[in-house]
């Protein structure tokens, strides 16, 4: 029989909604500075298009993320943890979390594993890859919000699914990569994955 199917998923932006809770804490922290609403995002990195308004502004954003509990407080992005649990259930197919922890890692590392814990349950921990270079990781499919993912290996060996944030909804998909539009029922994960499985 054939081997499985590695899928690879992000955590933050496909699992987890960083960018929700950065508004929100961002807002909560900082009242009267300006911030981009989410409809005006663009870029992947939160930091850069902050950095933009001013100086001040950018290293203020910087601690937003850096604060203790900020990455254990993300919400599931709506369908996620559903979408998740069933892709792990099906048959022929091994789902990973890949994910880049920030360099202050003192609680983003932790964190990562908590958020994992809480929401999906101690057996995921198997599954828990924490990298900053996603392209040195097998897999058949990497869905990730990031646009350009790019390191050691080139090309890598999985194909990227596009996940839709924000930030990348006006992207055009480059060479092989396909899109994601969300988790919810509608949504067409389980097509991406069949057809991978066929290739
Ligand atoms: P990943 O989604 O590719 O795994 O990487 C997300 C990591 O990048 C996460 O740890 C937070 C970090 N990050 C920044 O450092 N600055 C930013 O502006 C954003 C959006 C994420």
């Amino acid at each position: 029989s054939p081997r499985n199917l590695r899928v690879l998923l992000d955590m933050d932006g496909v699992l987890a909604d960083f960018e929700g809770q950065f508004l929100k804490r961002f807002r909560e922290k900082y009242p009267h500075d300006p911030f981009v609403p989410l409809e005006e995002r663009s870029g992947f990195y939160v930091t850069k298009q902050y950095y933009d308004l001013g100086q001040d502004i950018g290293t203020k954003a910087f601690s937003i993320y850096e604060e203790k509990g900020f990455f254990l407080n993300l919400q599931p992005i709506e369908g996620a943890l559903e979408a998740a649990r069933e892709m792990a259930e099906m048959e022929g197919v091994d789902v990973y979390i890949c994910t880049s922890p920030i360099k202050k890692y003192t609680h983003c590392v932790v964190e990562k594993y908590q958020w994992l814990d809480k929401h999906l349950g101690k057996e995921w921990m198997e599954r828990m890859i924490l990298t900053r270079d996603k392209t040195v990781i097998n897999g058949d499919l990497l869905i990730d919000d990031k646009p350009n993912i790019t390191g050691g290996m080139n090309p890598p060996m999985w194909q990227h699914v596009l996940f839709t944030s924000w930030h990348n909804r006006d992207v055009v998909p480059q060479g092989s990569q396909i899109r994601l539009d969300g988790w919810l029922p509608h949504s067409n994960w389980r097509d991406i994955l069949e057809q991978k499985r066929q290739e």
